[in-house]
């Protein structure tokens, strides 16, 4: 399969470096096209993928993404579609503020165009995507999609209405989690744990209880309770976060976010 992507910032150099090391797409069948800060051309040095400055490039490709800020994806598209000049190539924008609506103004509705929302784990394989397919997309298109976001971690399809909800949770919440580590860490290093042996011993203990609660697919409330003895420290420490108001702080700060 042949990528054209424009934009290699923070999200598109994290689905680059995802589909290199799938090992299922060869570093130079990636086409990039980067802006005018050279981001792009300092990450070619680096991951060897087939750099672009002309949109002819991309009609040699089997599915383009669209990795540039919000302001940029329509002016971008306009040009991308006068230079396919009539050729159908799979779109996908990764922009959470340009719906599939609005590209279809200037595609035309039948135009196999999607929405998606990636997180930045696409960069070892472990994603997690959410998309919006549009109307009368065949099976071909389709699968295209699919396979080239699937190569990234686990894809799921949402409905346009949740699109800012899945954002938040998915795209924003990695910066929360990371948050919480570093506070987990350094909790520990005030306790006298080594720095490098606290970031090791955060990062492992959240990735596996989250491993543990998709493959148990037990509440995470009956988890919790299983690590919680009567009188014990573990609900100590639950009564200390809950205090500092732990709960309301993190669903607040995903309403903030959607309501910004
Ligand atoms: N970051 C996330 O976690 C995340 C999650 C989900 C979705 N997204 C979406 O992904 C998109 C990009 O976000 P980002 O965080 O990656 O932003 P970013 O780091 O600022 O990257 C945007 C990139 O677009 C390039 N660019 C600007 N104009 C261009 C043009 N005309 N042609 C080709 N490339 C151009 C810039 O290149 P230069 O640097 O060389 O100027 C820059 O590297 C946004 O629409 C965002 O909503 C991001």
């Amino acid at each position: 399969m042949k990528i054209g992507i424009f934009g290699a910032g923070h999200m598109g150099s994290a689905m680059i470096k995802g589909w290199i090391r799938s090992g299922e797409i060869a570093p130079p069948d990636i086409f990039v096209q980067g802006g005018k800060r050279g981001t792009a051309q300092s990450l070619q040095q680096d991951l060897h993928f087939t750099l672009s400055n002309n949109m002819t490039d991309f009609k040699n490709t089997d599915i383009i993404f669209l990795a540039v800020g919000t302001p940029v994806i329509l002016p971008i598209l306009t040009d991308l579609y006068t230079e396919l000049a009539g050729k159908v190539i799979p779109i996908i924008s990764v922009s959470a503020g340009v719906s599939v609506k609005a590209m279809q103004e200037i595609t035309g509705d039948t135009y196999p165009i999607a929405q998606a929302i990636p997180n930045t784990p696409v960069q070892i394989n472990e994603g997690m995507t959410g998309i919006v397919y549009p109307d009368n997309l065949s099976e071909e298109h389709k699968n295209l999609m699919t396979t080239s976001l699937e190569l990234l971690g686990e894809l799921v399809e949402i409905t346009e209405d949740k699109i800012g909800i899945f954002g938040t949770l998915a795209g924003c919440g990695p910066a929360f989690v990371d948050v919480f580590m570093e506070s987990l860490a350094d909790g520990a290093v005030l306790n006298g744990m080594d720095r490098d042996m606290a970031y090791h011993v955060a990062a492992k203990m959240v990735s596996s209880s989250a491993n543990l609660l998709l493959k148990s697919k037990k509440h995470p409330g009956e988890l919790k309770d299983g690590v919680t003895s009567p009188g014990g420290t573990t609900i100590k420490g639950i009564t200390a976060l809950e205090k500092e108001g732990f709960r309301y702080a993190t669903i607040n700060a995903i309403d903030t976010i959607m309501k910004s």
